[in-house]
């Protein structure tokens, strides 16, 4: 059974469309499994640490060469990264904040981003000297944005650094199968925005039918 994680980040609660997204995910991935594994980690209305002095000390270090307090100070970091190990499939939604992400989502980035935990160095390459750790899993990102142009070749693409970089950082600690799923024009384009919505609720789904299918055909 492949265990989900779903990650939201947008400040709203109830008025959130990113929200939205993942519960149409869940929705669907429960109507075909019937004994879902669905665990769920709080950004948007949680304070996430921001990393510190003790939590890069520690984390740049051996194990067994860190203090009590460096220990403590990578708690967070270490819960984090086991429920993104534990996960096969994680679903990550994230308004657009100032064509970029939340800075609750950046501060779990910098959590999870971690040596010899989810990258590890490798010196024979320093053009590109990450290995990543995290392997096998799906990452959907579910997407909400107030504007629209934010894809390749489009008039804002050089503005979005909210997809851009959320693909970087997964594919660093080893996550390349990922499927992005983008709303636009909340703030300006109302009637684009209902039909982007219309048209994200179907590829949802139809994202999960194709994952489950390429499931089925690596058994
Ligand atoms: C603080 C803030 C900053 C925003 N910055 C941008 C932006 O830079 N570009 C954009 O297209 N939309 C921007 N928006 C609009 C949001 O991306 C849009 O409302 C989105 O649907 C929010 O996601 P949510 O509904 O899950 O909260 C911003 C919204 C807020 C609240």
């Amino acid at each position: 059974m492949k265990k989900v994680l779903v990650i939201n980040s947008s400040a709203r609660a109830l008025r959130s469309h990113s929200r939205k997204l993942t519960e149409v995910f869940i929705d669907h991935w429960k109507t075909i499994h019937t004994d879902p594994i669905i665990n769920f980690r709080e950004l948007g209305s949680t304070d996430v640490p921001h990393i510190n002095e003790n939590w890069i000390a520690a984390a740049f270090k051996p194990a067994a060469a860190r203090s009590e307090e460096e220990i403590e100070a990578l708690k967070t970091s270490d819960t984090y990264i086991s429920e993104l190990r534990e996960a096969d499939v994680i679903v990550l939604a994230s308004p657009m904040y100032n064509w970029s992400i939340p800075s609750a989502l950046k501060a779990y980035i910098d959590q999870v981003l971690r040596v010899n935990e989810t990258w590890k160095f490798n010196p024979a390459n320093m053009q590109n000297p990450y290995i990543g750790l995290l392997e096998n899993k799906t990452l959907f990102l579910l997407l909400s944005r107030g504007a629209q142009g934010y894809e390749k070749g489009e008039y804002n693409e050089h503005m979005n650094f909210q997809s851009n970089y959320l693909k970087t950082v997964f594919n660093i600690i080893g996550i390349s199968n990922i499927h992005v799923i983008a709303i636009n024009g909340e703030s300006f384009a109302p009637e684009d925005f209902k039909k982007s919505i219309d048209t994200s609720h179907q590829n949802i789904k139809d994202l999960i039918e194709m994952e489950l299918a390429h499931i089925v055909l690596e058994n």
